[in-house]
């Protein structure tokens, strides 16, 4: 008899974005005219920059002769594009990593929610409160999480909270956690944390010997001098944070899918008799084994982000996408909203106007033919608030704003 993986039974059964899709797709159905905007998943709507195009065609012409055709490539990306990163994304913030720290891989998503392959089941997990869903259905999947309570709160999971009375800055835990998943510009509330914030985090990660996850997903979109750009940024955090970046927003990469992670050769984790094991080994194990690297068309493409052309054309697409976060903080609050995020992160985070999560969710679709997401799909200390997104067009979100 086979036996399935019993926690996946104690799952919701739809994961946030699939159910969101699901009531849209349901609402379009039986409203064929109704002119839907979409403001919920993050999905980007810009094509690709110029420069990515380009690189992506001459790098199909390579493939196409005997000289230039390759197969497999490096499981953990090719050194062209390491290079690139840890030049262009680290060295100008004074942060030295080395290439084999630099594992490219198909997305942040995958990433964040594959690492816990490398660590203890045992381990204590603690994630801000709303938080990235991936974060917690893996946990939940790996069996780390015990099981769903009452108040939408898994209990061995620790929550961290974080909301407009604590400016969303998350508070250390009170018990002893092990793995923080730290997301910063923040997915869902588009809120960032200053080096000294961040700091406290990597302060306790290693007084505790803990990890720190550390999503950087919307880095591209920092706009003030005091938010860093990497967590390696604080001193001591190589030893205990691995940190995963995205070129999906940036470069409008979701359908194309490129991303990268970084372990430290320093960063580590312990077996029961607390001798260390250096994370990178594992992790370049681990995806040696499961996974067979990023298409080098792909990551011809996402190497052209740091030509200087391509540098613009991320600039002008990250602009783009900012000014329409500042449209729907403007327009909103204008309106008498509580509004959230929207100036490091194309995520606007609303609280409603005391109705719960999933019915102004139901009466922005229903009654403005706009999609959002409810705060609540994130976790319970999102209840009562939705997120907006600002990747779509500027036609579209000044459409969007007018009718509310
Ligand atoms: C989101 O809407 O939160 C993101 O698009 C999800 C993702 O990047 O996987």
């Amino acid at each position: 008899m086979v036996h399935i993986n019993e926690n996946f039974a104690k799952l919701p059964a739809g994961y946030l974005f699939t159910e969101i899709g699901r009531r849209v797709s349901e609402y379009q159905r039986l409203n064929p005219d109704a002119q839907i905007i979409r403001m919920g998943i993050g999905d980007v709507t810009l094509p690709l920059p110029k420069a990515c195009i380009e690189a992506m065609h001459n790098a199909v012409n390579e493939m196409a002769t005997s000289e230039g055709f390759r197969g497999y490539g490096p499981e953990q990306g090719y050194e062209f594009l390491q290079q690139k990163i840890s030049h262009y994304d680290y060295k100008k913030y004074g942060v030295d990593i080395a290439t084999d720290e630099i594992f490219v891989s198909d997305g942040a998503k995958s990433d964040t929610g594959n690492i816990g392959d490398i660590l203890g089941i045992n381990n204590k997990i603690a994630v801000t409160d709303p938080v990235y869903p991936v974060y917690v259905d893996t946990n939940v999947m790996a069996g780390r999480a015990g099981h769903l309570q009452a108040d939408g709160c898994w209990s061995n999971i620790v929550y961290m909270p974080v909301n407009a009375e604590n400016n969303f800055v998350p508070d250390l835990p009170k018990e002893d956690v092990s793995v923080i998943y730290l997301c910063f510009p923040n997915n869902p509330t588009g809120t960032t944390l200053t080096r000294s914030q961040l700091k406290v985090w990597v302060d306790y990660a290693l007084e505790h010997k803990a990890l720190i996850l550390f999503d950087a997903a919307y880095e591209a979109f920092i706009t003030e001098a005091d938010v860093p750009h990497s967590i390696y940024e604080i001193d001591g955090a190589k030893k205990v944070a691995i940190e995963f970046r995205s070129y999906s927003k940036t470069a409008g990469f979701t359908g194309t899918r490129c991303s990268y992670t970084v372990v430290p050769k320093e960063c580590v984790a312990y077996d029961d008799s607390g001798k260390a094991y250096a994370l990178n080994n594992f992790w370049r194990r681990r995806q040696c084994t499961k996974f067979n690297g990023t298409p080098y068309i792909v990551q011809r493409g996402a190497e052209a982000i740091y030509t200087e052309e391509g540098q613009q054309q991320v600039k002008q697409i990250v602009n783009y996408y900012l000014h329409n976060a500042q449209i729907i903080r403007n327009s909103l609050s204008a309106k008498g909203f509580a509004v959230y995020g929207g100036i490091n992160s194309p995520y606007v985070w609303v609280k409603t106007d005391g109705t719960d999560s999933w019915k102004f969710f139901d009466y922005l679709l229903h009654e403005k033919h706009i999609v959002t997401t409810p705060g609540v799909g994130f976790g319970p200390s999102g209840e009562g608030y939705v997120r907006l997104t600002a990747f779509n067009t500027l036609e579209k979100t000044q459409e969007a704003m007018a009718r509310i």
